[in-house]
This record gives structure tokens, sequence and C-alpha cells, in this order.
């Protein structure tokens, strides 16, 4: 390992060498060296750093002159950090001994009192936690952003029409408006969701040490409270072996990550020419460099795609878990490189989309045109036989397949066939029939709750923007 002389291990040692007499092989550093990925932990490692040297002061266990020397170096190395001239070094393993070593370099002696009461285990615990917990916040405050662009664009839509589909095959008129808000309420629940992981893992495990908790008389409260959490953890081997924080942020991740990928394989959809129902900018499409008429929707596809990369995240960490015993197995460094991976491709996803959402038109012509082909208000018309001639509406169904049929042999849309026509399938049918067979009508009339009339549009998008405000 090292030869430095200033970090807390005798010459030639590392930190933890006092029972070893020969160097670990080459390739025993290359698999266990972790300061590549978990430097991204050095904010969350001096935090909790700073909070334990302070609770080792306040209840005796290092003198209050330790104290200030120590909180002296870290903040000196948070500077260091802050402005990019830190020494991340390999010879140090982890995070956590590389911070170590550079407070022993700067402050000396006091240095090897920090780790009094504390293990890497618990260090590592808490680090991850911190950054889960940020990571849910900051998710839930993309998706925020997310949600109020697609109110943005739902509210001046909220009776334009476009067919709703099922199956992708015409269905029923809805309007814009009430398709992006659907959106809205899923975002709603990813938010919901990474909200109740944040408050279930909001435990701080600092103080478990190793795995059995310390003699020394340590104030776990007040380390937890200093850290923002809302108690310490209550068993010290579930406190340096439990990563399931991780897992469940992963899994709303993955969940999130599907209905972007839904989403964005709509954008894709409406932006083809033969949809032709919306238009993306310049800014969120790129060209082809062998066909110059290409305008290709290459955000939306990679947010489409993210979700594999997310539940890769998700499936490698289950894995990692999967019968490790109690307590800290070191498998368990291999939990952080996916979930820094997958967030970092949730954040990308949320950032893209809220972008697309916002530049994005539709065509109003095209989607209204779409709207009224595809005999979409056959609904309408058992509905209206139900109503106004009282027919079962198994029977209504029947008949009005007969008239779509009809409409089909003469090429024409439903309200495009004569009375004479509709006349032949039922003598009672009257000129009232034509009112519900425009697409307009038919949205206008779903006006039960939660419903594409344009009223129930607009009532959910004010709800909602009391709910976000
Ligand atoms: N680098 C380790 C990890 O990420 C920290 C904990 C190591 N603990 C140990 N006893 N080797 O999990």
């Amino acid at each position: 390992m090292t030869d430095d002389s200033s970090n807390n291990a005798p010459k030639g040692q590392a930190m933890w060498g006092g029972r070893f007499t020969a160097k670990p092989a080459e390739l025993m550093q290359a698999i266990n060296v972790s300061i590549g990925v978990d430097r991204r932990l050095a904010a969350q490692d001096l935090a909790g750093s700073k909070a334990h040297a302070a609770m080792l002061a306040a209840v005796g266990a290092i003198s209050s002159e330790d104290e200030a020397q120590i909180q002296r170096g870290l903040m000196a190395i948070e500077g260091e950090m802050e402005e990019g001239v830190f020494p991340f070094r390999e010879e140090f393993e982890d995070i956590h001994m590389n911070v170590e070593a550079r407070l022993a370099e700067l402050i000396g002696e006091p240095s090897g009192r920090l780790h009094t009461a504390r293990s890497r285990n618990d260090q590592i615990a808490l680090d991850f936690r911190l950054w889960v917990r940020e990571a849910c916040d900051r998710t839930v405050d993309q998706i925020i952003h997310l949600q109020q662009a697609l109110l943005a664009k739902a509210e001046p839509h909220a009776d334009t029409l476009m067919p709703g589909f099922t199956h992708l095959q015409p269905a029923q008129p809805v309007t814009f408006g009430h398709h992006l808000m659907a959106y809205v309420e899923m975002f709603g629940r990813d938010a919901s969701r990474f909200r109740d992981a944040r408050a279930r893992m909001n435990e701080c495990p600092l103080g478990a040490a190793a795995l059995a908790g310390s003699p020394f008389p340590i104030d776990r409260a007040m380390t937890a409270a200093a850290l923002g959490f809302a108690a310490p953890t209550a068993n010290s081997l579930d406190s340096v072996s439990s990563r399931d924080f991780a897992l469940e942020a992963l899994s709303a991740a993955t969940i999130c990550s599907t209905h972007l990928s839904r989403l964005a394989e709509e954008i894709v959809i409406w932006m083809t020419p033969q949809f032709g129902f919306i238009r993306l900018s310049d800014a969120f499409t790129t060209g082809s460099s062998i066909m110059p008429q290409k305008k290709n929707p290459d955000a939306a596809e990679l947010s489409r795609a993210k979700v594999g990369r997310i539940l890769a995240a998700f499936t490698s960490l289950t894995v990692v878990m999967k019968g490790l015993p109690l307590a800290y197995s070191k498998d368990m460094q291999e939990d952080k490189a996916p979930t820094f991976e997958a967030f970092d491709a949730l954040q990308l996803a949320l950032g893209a989309m809220a972008g697309m959402v916002s530049d994005l038109e539709p065509n109003r012509d095209r989607m209204a045109a779409a709207a009224a082909s595809g005999f979409s208000t056959a609904t309408d018309l058992a509905d209206w036989l139900v109503r106004e001639l009282d027919l079962p509406f198994r029977q209504a169904h029947h008949l009005t397949g007969a008239a779509v049929k009809r409409a089909e042999t003469l090429g024409v849309d439903l309200p495009e066939l004569s009375l004479d026509e509709l006349k032949a399938l039922d003598p009672r049918i009257t000129e009232g029939v034509y009112s519900v067979l425009t697409p307009a009508a038919s949205a206008a009339s779903r006006k039960s709750y939660g419903g594409t009339a344009p009223e129930q549009v607009r009532a959910q998008i004010a709800r909602w923007k009391e709910v976000l405000a």
C-alpha cells in the first residue's frame, strides 16, 4: 500500500495493516479499490465525520481541543474538494480512508481520534443513505418540474380534441389536455413513492460501528439529529447490513422510468409524419447524416431507453444483496455504481422529458381530424339509443355495429350516414342523434368525475395546481 507516513498507520502499511506483514497483491488492490466510485460520497462522508466528531467531544470521548482540530481539518478538506484540488488516491482504497489520510496530513495526531466508536461499516451505511436520500429529494423536485410542464401544456389544450386509443386503435375522442393529465397522475404517484421511501430510510445508522454497537458512551440521537434523520436505527446489525433503502429507491426509479418511457413512446409516435399530432422544435430533435429530410426524436428515444439501465441497477443490487449473511460483507461495496448510474439516467430522462413537454406543439387540425375518424363516436350512438329509445345496451351495441358496417360499406364516417340509412336500422331514430356523433360532443358528454369533458379536465388542472403550489 502507501509509503506515505502521514496516514494514520505505521510506515508502509494500510490503515488496517497492523496484523499484516506483506502487502496485498496488485489484483487484490484492483478488485478492492472503490475510490473511483465512492468519491461521489465525499460530501456525505465529511458531513458524517463532522457530526461524529462533535458528538465524540460532547460525550467526552475526545477532547474539545482535538475536536476543534478535526473540524478545522475537515473544513480544509471541504475547501480542497470545492476547489477540485483534493487528492483522491487509489492507495487509500475508498472515500473514508482518503479523507482520514488527508486529515492526518493536515492536522496530524488528533486525526487518529476521529475513528473512535466508528467503523467504515457504519460510515458507508451512513454516507450511502445520505446520498440516496438526497437523490430521492432531487428526483421529487424534478418530477414536480415535469408535472408543472405537463400542466402548463394541458391547460390551453383542455378542449383540444384527439383520438383516445385502446390497442392503439381509435377508441373514443378525448382531449389532449386529458391525455397529458394522465401522466400528471402517474408522476404524482412516482413522487409519492420517492417520498415514502425517503421517510422509511430516514434513520441514522451511525454508531452501529462495525456491527455490534460501541462501548463508548456515544449519543446516537445527537448525530441522527445533526444529520437530519428522524431517529437512530434500532439494531446495529441491521444498520450496517441493510440496503433495502437503496432497493426501494431503485424500484421507485424503475417504475418512474416506465412512465417516462411510455410518454416518450407516445411522443415518438405522435411525431411521425403518419400521425403528425405534434411538432418538436430543433431543440430536442436531431437530423440524419444521410437523409436530409429527417427530424428524429432522439431525446424521446433515449428517455424511453433509460428504463434499461435503471431496471438493471435494481436487478444488480437485488442480486448482490440476495443471500448475504449478516452483517456487513464486502459484496455490498457493489451497491453504489449501479445506484449512481440509475439516478444519473433518471435525472437526465426527467430533465429531457420536461424540456420536450414544454417544447412540443400539438397540431390541432390533425388531431381533430383523427379524432373524427375510425367511427370514434360509435359508443355515443349506442349510448343515445339506450337513452332515447330505451334499448338494452347490448342491443344498442349490436345495432351500432350494423351502422358502422353500413358506413364502412358506403365509405363514410358515422355522422355522414343519412337519416334514412339510420332509420333503416331502427325507424325510431331521429335527427337528434347527430348531436352526439361529433367528437366534440362526445368528449363534452363525458362529464363523470375524472372523465375527458373539458370542464372535468380543467377541474383536475386546478386541483393539481394547488397540490403542486
Ligand atoms: N468501501 C466500503 C464499501 O463501500 C466501505 C466499507 C468497508 N468496510 C470494510 N470493513 N471493509 O462498502
